[in-house]
């Protein structure tokens, strides 16, 4: 099987869309369209056409633009999470579990909701696109969901294999590596990748994707069983896996 070739599309201020593939004349897939504009110029520069549109959540800053890319692509399939009726264009709509083949492989919908209540990641060959469901060093903000949902996403995403990589919705690494380091002062992998990060973002790179195995290594929210989290969220050891979640995502929109 060909490798899947990931282009990286940023928008907005720190948003990403991203085009895979796996070959240049065989289809390819969007994920989240907040603007167009940047991926129409994309497409037109390579003379591709676009196969695909999937959809993380409803939020503006991923969907907005998913009908002008309908406009200018009539056999665009779109793919969206079931049930979200806050993404209009007609959709092929996903659960959990479903498969869609693609190419030479297949994206299989990994529901993972707690950002939003309808949010999904897409998995397809040790690449898993997340949207705002996790970020490198943190995750999306809790606007649906409960604590005991981030915990299930956090769980679902963590048990992928350690080698995938995660593309994910917003270039926040560096705040959240902050917000990290005040969780676990200590964490020397943390401290490696805060440098390593800062040393990419002044090089004008880009810090996604990361990868499952150093999100277990310097993410918080990856790490609520990890002694060096409990410490300092639960530092008398009350409370339960759920509410060291709640603690932990409060702290951070605090922070
Ligand atoms: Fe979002």
């Amino acid at each position: 099987m060909s490798r899947l070739k990931v282009e990286i599309i940023p928008y907005f201020d720190d948003n990403f869309s991203y085009l895979f593939y796996y070959n240049e004349d065989g289809p390819k897939a969007l994920v989240d369209c907040g603007d167009a504009g940047p991926v129409l110029d994309f497409l037109e520069r390579k003379n591709w056409t676009l196969d695909y549109v999937l959809a993380t959540h409803s939020h503006y800053d991923h969907a907005a633009d998913i009908p002008a890319l309908s406009k200018e692509f009539p056999g665009l399939k779109v793919i969206k999470p079931k049930g979200e009726d806050r993404i209009s264009t007609p959709a092929i709509e996903v659960s959990d579990g479903d498969t869609i083949k693609f190419d030479e492989g297949e994206i299989k919908v990994v529901a993972v909701p707690a950002h939003t209540n309808f949010c999904v990641s897409y998995y397809i060959s040790d690449s898993v696109f997340v949207g705002d469901s996790l970020f490198s060093g943190g995750c999306g903000r809790l606007f649906e969901g409960q604590a005991e949902d981030l915990v299930t996403a956090m769980d679902r995403l963590r048990s992928l294999p350690g080698q995938t990589q995660i593309y994910f919705g917003h270039e926040y690494t560096l705040s959240n590596l902050k917000f990290a380091k005040s969780i676990e002062p200590s964490n020397q992998d943390l401290l490696d990748y805060i440098d390593r990060a800062g040393s990419m973002l002044s090089n004008g790179e880009h810090t996604t994707p990361s990868t499952v195995a150093l999100e277990k290594l310097i993410n918080p929210f990856f790490r609520i069983d990890e002694a060096s989290v409990i410490q300092t969220i639960d530092p008398n050891g009350e409370l339960s896996r759920t509410n060291r979640m709640a603690a932990l995502r409060k702290q951070k929109d605090n922070f």
